[in-house]
């Protein structure tokens, strides 16, 4: 769903710290104005002000700022407070307080910490979001509901060890059935009854790996239950605005997609590591969590918080180059967002985010750097307001499945030193992004109609039937991209008995033997398997493998690489398969990016999918976004001299109907509607350093 016809522009806003400073506000609106802002996050931590005394609400200071704010063009995003308790609500419910996983309540501090299970925080916090939604759900300044902030984390408590309990016997409904999906005669583990399930434990039970993935699956539910509780609190209060909630970059505490069902708009909050070596992978990995976060419901998501300058929780806290936080906004545009939004606009005075960067910073002035610099953005996407709500659409899709993840990091072996499944992943992402394609990122259930090419990296456990899907897909014409470790075990972590991977043998003509695994610095190394000269010119040339090396029997399938070393040299490790119209290629190793990015690039090109642009230049990425009349093709440098980009030949026709317009957008800002494409049909488009460029055709 859209929330808005222009795109959003704003951040977090703490008036509440600011109370006995009065002239602030006013300040903020007016800076807040100059910079473009139309929105902002209010009251995500302001229960103690909301609530100063139980049951003692106090909303009119949040009314008339969001009336003041409104007057002056700013929408609000109205938050429960459910994130951070007040003080008097921990020292008189202790109950609300989290438990460990050695047994230890905590005491009242920090945030996003409080038991999920509680009835009695699950009261307050109903009261106090009931409150809220009364006074402002029908508050036309209120665009969007916030709900908590980041839920994470698991409660060990009493009252949770309940709660789990009841959630396995709902699932196993006899205790014979949960011992045996669990495995648990191994070490004489065996339960007698549901009453002596207990949470996992590093004093206690680690071992059960069933345990341990059920407990992830319960902490999980139990999130998504909590915001559930505080979505009906704000309908029962008469709020009719659309809900949404901050999910976190690389976050494996929750499974974001049974979570993105009980939202109707999915936001998150991205803060790159930009004091390593290399920017432009490290926007990639963002790339790639945008393309997760578009995908949980096919739709454009708000980018809820982002940093405008250095964090100050990061090992490093790195100065943005300019043209930097410029491209970061932009990048989210670019993969489906509708906003760019800052943690926050204006800097504390004290306490733990007091150096936290922020569009307004102590000095209070409208000429640094970052306020600048992000008032250009404000105004680059004040111009763009047509791009809210356009879609992305890939024929290209790559899985990432947050059960499999769990199922993979608490497997005991083969590979206890990273087991690399995320790193597989970016490998993977890096190498449709470098044929210049838009990707999907997807989980086990989502619908792979649409698709031409999908690989799936190390799907170790196969869920919600995913074998019969994948068969489906690639017997009906796709391409399918399978790998070693694949396909070993079913939702409960319980291996499959028989060849592997399980239920697509035959489609990929091979099955498992053996897994070797070894240390980042060890390498094997593929080479032809024939020198057929016809082959693709990836498949001639000899590559490095890594970390893991499956040894397969072939059964059918073609092998295009084998191994060139150890005892194992000769024996396939990159293969071809045709079944029915389609293709599954298995790769049982690792293999090095350079060469990742070819075969990506050849099997596409298979499947007719048109590259964005031709031949990518480094430091460079593409996406784009449409809507019914017209295609938005972002392209972004991140390097440090000017790129030059070939269109390919189907956009670079001279006689479109209407001329492609190009915004440019930088450290400068942007510089809408400034040109069009050249008439020279060869001519290439230049592209200044770290800035983005916006060509909409039409
Ligand atoms: C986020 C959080 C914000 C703020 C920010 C600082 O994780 O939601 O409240 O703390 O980090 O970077």
């Amino acid at each position: 769903m859209k929330i808005s016809d222009h795109l959003l522009f704003g951040g977090d806003y703490n008036p509440e710290q600011w109370m006995d400073e009065p002239g602030i506000l006013d300040e903020d609106l007016r800076l807040m104005k100059k910079a473009g802002i139309n929105v902002v996050s209010l009251g995500i931590f302001a229960w103690a002000e909301e609530e100063p005394e139980e049951g003692h609400y106090d909303l009119d200071w949040l009314e008339e700022i969001i009336g003041r704010l409104y007057q002056n063009g700013i929408s609000t995003i109205l938050a429960t407070p459910s994130g951070a308790r007040p003080r008097w609500l921990a020292e008189k419910y202790p109950e609300v307080l989290r438990v460990d996983a050695y047994g230890r309540r905590q005491k009242f501090g920090e945030r996003e910490n409080h038991c999920m299970t509680s009835p009695l925080y699950r009261e307050k916090v109903r009261l106090i979001d009931r409150k809220l939604a009364e006074r402002f759900g029908k508050n036309p300044a209120v665009i969007l509901w916030h709900i908590s902030n980041e839920y994470n984390g698991e409660c060990h408590c009493p009252l949770c060890q309940d709660a789990f309990r009841k959630y396995v016997k709902n699932k196993y409904r006899t205790v014979d059935a949960l011992n045996h999906a669990w495995w648990t005669k191994f070490w004489s583990h065996t339960y007698r009854s549901f009453d002596e399930v207990e949470s996992p434990s590093p004093i206690g039970e680690g071992s059960v790996q069933g345990l341990s993935l059920d407990w992830r699956r319960y902490t999980s539910d139990q999130e998504t239950d909590f915001m559930k509780a505080e979505i009906s609190a704000l309908r029962e209060g008469g709020a009719t605005q659309p809900v949404t909630t901050n999910m976190m970059y690389n976050f494996d505490g929750i499974n974001y997609a049974s979570m993105a069902e009980v939202v109707d708009v999915i936001s998150w909050d991205s803060y790159p590591e930009w004091y390593g070596d290399d920017i432009f992978l490290e926007m990639e990995k963002h790339s790639f969590c945008h393309d997760y976060m578009r995908c949980l419901k096919d739709q454009s998501f708000l980018l809820m918080e982002s940093c405008p300058g250095g964090t100050n929780w990061q090992p490093y806290s790195r100065l943005k180059e300019p043209g930097l936080l410029s491209n970061e906004g932009m990048n989210a545009i670019s993969h489906g967002a509708d906003s760019v939004q800052y943690f926050q606009i204006r800097e504390g005075r004290g306490s733990f985010e007091k150096l936290h960067g922020a569009l307004i910073d102590h000095t209070g002035r409208d000429d640094t750097r970052t306020f600048l610099e992000a008032s250009r953005i404000g105004a680059s996407l004040n111009a763009l307001p047509e791009l809210a709500g356009t879609f992305s659409s890939s024929r290209a899709a790559l899985f990432y499945d947050i059960e499999n993840r769990w199922a993979l990091d608490l497997s005991a072996g083969p590979r206890n030193e990273n087991n690399g499944y995320m790193d597989l992943l970016q490998d993977f992402y890096h190498a449709f992004r470098r044929a210049a394609v838009n990707v999907d990122v997807i989980d086990e259930t989502h619908d792979l109609s649409g698709y031409k090419v999908v690989a799936a990296p190390m799907l170790y456990m196969f869920r919600a039937d995913v074998e019969k899907r994948l068969r489906k897909f690639a017997e009906d014409g796709g391409t399918l991209i399978l790998t070693f470790w694949s396909g070993l075990v079913d939702e409960n972590d319980l291996l499959f008995l028989g060849d592997k991977p399980h239920g697509l043998t035959d489609a990929a003509g091979l099955r498992f033997g053996e897994i070797d695994t070894f240390p980042d610095h060890r390498r094997n190394c593929m080479v032809p398997a024939s020198a057929d000269p016809s082959a693709p010119g990836f498949c001639l040339r000899e590559t490095s493998s890594f970390r893991y090396c499956e040894l397969d029997h072939l059964d059918g399938a073609e092998p295009l690489m084998v191994y060139g070393k150890d005892f194992y040299r000769g024996r396939c490790a990159f293969t071809l398969n045709h079944f029915g119209k389609g293709r599954v290629y298995y790769l049982s190793t690792w293999p090095e990016r350079g060469w990742l990015c070819d075969m990506v690039k050849e099997l596409l090109r298979e499947q007719d999918i048109e590259s964005l642009v031709d031949d990518l230049p480094e430091k460079v990425a593409v996406s784009e976004r449409q809507n019914t009349h017209s295609r938005y093709l972002f392209l972004q440098n991140f390097g440090e001299s000017e790129k030059q980009i070939r269109l390919p030949a189907s956009l670079r026709k001279t006689d479109s109907p209407k001329p492609v317009r190009i915004y440019t957008s930088g450290a400068h800002g942007m510089e809408p509607d400034c040109g069009q494409l050249p008439v020279d049909a060869a001519a290439p488009v230049e592209i200044a350093p770290m800035s983005t460029m916006i060509l909409k055709i039409s």
